[in-house]
């Protein structure tokens, strides 16, 4: 049994509460509404939801569930503590961390009367960066005690939604908990210990970021069913057996296929029929603004490769692939067919080398768009990898069907690698071997 206290007793700190009540763990809620402070202390939800109130009664019961204004004493009587106040958008979206920093101050002027360990930890919803750079410097600047040896920060996501909550505490799709220590995690990771969910300990950064994608995900899937079904609706077709069908495909639409972080989409379909359909939105006048923004996003993608290897200052390129991906010799609107175009656009001396592509085969549209984009492709292209490497001050990975590891291998010293489909920043060879920055590859 884990004596854990919440601070802020809305719909996460609540849900959380009784949850953790209900598997045995004794609870005091802090809350700076008084109202809220003494409903749990009669025994009631302060919220509405689902299966609330039920463990919330056996909670009292069992006198396991309490509330106060004392922070002190809230602090002094527990082992954890949750943070979850409100982090609601200012007026222009920024986020508002108000409730966090005060939090933080009360939390930490706790601490500093407090003689054991204490766990500190984060489950408001917060950019990235913010446990490390905001919620550590108030709690070590209000305790006068240092995190890590005095007391321990994690950031630990909460996925429950309204609605389902109680369900969703206990069936989670993962529990995720950012650390600088897993070593110190423990007590975090035994109060879920009877969830059977898959448990990630990540860096705090990447665990603050969790949360975001997901919900961003979510929102663009909702965005996208709307879009979708409005243009379905405008020609007649029944939304719902499209959407049916769609939903229905889980290698390639509800699956983690194409969700990997890398380089821009091309080939012969997707940009070809998102233009036409993006092209159908305008006809109809309406106004799809998440379809509409999917090539621009696309294009700014190439874009931002295409910065990252200006910005090294170097001329002469290569480029190890060059088709819209492994395995196929089709460059028709490949991206890296665009970012070769935009470097010699630039003055950059480049040169192409990809096992699949070769010129005296293609015909039809492949070669007549490659004709088009880049007439003199023939006198860039080289039929051995040596070659590219011998020529390039910068050597850009645009194919998954070299290993980079290989090519890192064969670079020289002042060679620069970028890898376009890791996102990674540029690496120069002699940087990567000092051990420091070996991580890097
Ligand atoms: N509501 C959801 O479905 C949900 C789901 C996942 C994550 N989140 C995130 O969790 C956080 C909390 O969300 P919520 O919906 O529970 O918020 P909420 O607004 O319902 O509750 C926040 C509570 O914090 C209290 N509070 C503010 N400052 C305090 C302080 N210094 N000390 C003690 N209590 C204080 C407020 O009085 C309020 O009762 C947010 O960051 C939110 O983005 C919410």
């Amino acid at each position: 049994m884990t004596s854990v206290s919440i601070f802020g007793l809305g719909y996460v700190g609540t849900v959380t509460a009784v949850c953790l009540a209900s598997q045995g763990h004794k609870i005091i809620g802090v809350d700076l509404n008084p109202l809220k402070v003494q409903r749990i202390q009669d025994g009631m939800s302060p919220i509405v939801e689902k299966q609330v109130q039920e463990l919330m009664d056996s909670a009292s019961r069992d006198g396991l569930i309490s509330a106060t204004r004392n922070v002190s004493a809230a602090i002094l009587y527990t082992d954890v503590s949750f943070i979850s106040v409100g982090t609601p958008s200012q007026r222009n979206g920024k986020l508002d961390l108000t409730h966090v920093r005060n939090v933080c101050s009360d939390i930490g002027q706790a601490l500093r009367i407090k003689k054991g360990f204490h766990w500190v930890v984060v489950r408001s919803t917060v950019l990235p960066g913010t446990t490390e750079k905001v919620v550590v410097p108030a709690l070590e600047a209000a305790s006068g005690k240092k995190a890590g040896r005095d007391f321990f920060v994690c950031f630990n996501p909460e996925f429950l939604r309204e609605g389902t909550a109680v369900a969703d505490f206990f069936a989670p799709p993962f529990t995720v908990i950012g650390s600088d220590d897993p070593a110190k995690t423990s007590p975090v990771r035994e109060l879920y210990g009877s969830l059977r969910a898959p448990l990630y300990e990540t860096p705090i950064p990447a665990a603050e970021m969790i949360k975001y994608s997901c919900n961003a995900f979510h929102a663009i899937k909702v965005a996208f069913a709307n879009e979708m079904g409005t243009i379905c609706n405008s020609l007649g077709v029944n939304p719902m057996i499209v959407a049916d069908i769609f939903k229905s495909d889980t290698r390639l639409n509800i699956s983690p296929v194409y969700l990997r972080p890398g380089f821009a989409f091309g080939g012969s379909c997707l940009p070809k029929d998102l233009r036409a359909l993006t092209h159908q939105v305008r006809e109809l006048d309406l106004k799809l603004p998440l379809l509409e923004s999917v090539l621009p996003s696309n294009e700014h993608h190439i874009e931002r490769a295409a910065d990252m290897i200006l910005s090294l200052g170097k001329r002469k390129i290569g480029v190890l692939g060059l088709s819209f991906k492994p395995g196929t010799d089709d460059l028709r609107e490949s991206p890296l067919v665009l970012l070769v175009k935009k470097l010699i656009a630039e003055g950059h001396d480049v040169r192409i080398w990809d096992d699949n592509v070769s010129l005296g085969q293609m015909i039809g549209s492949n070669r007549q768009f490659i004709d088009e984009y880049i007439p003199h492709i023939g006198s860039l292209l080289c039929s051995e990898i040596a070659d590219i490497l011998s020529h390039a001050e910068v050597v850009v990975l645009g194919t998954s069907a070299v290993p980079r590891e290989a090519v890192f291998a064969d670079l020289r010293d002042e060679q620069y690698l970028v890898d376009v489909n890791s996102l990674s920043e540029p690496v120069l060879k002699e940087e990567i071997k000092s051990p420091a920055v070996s991580g890097k590859l």
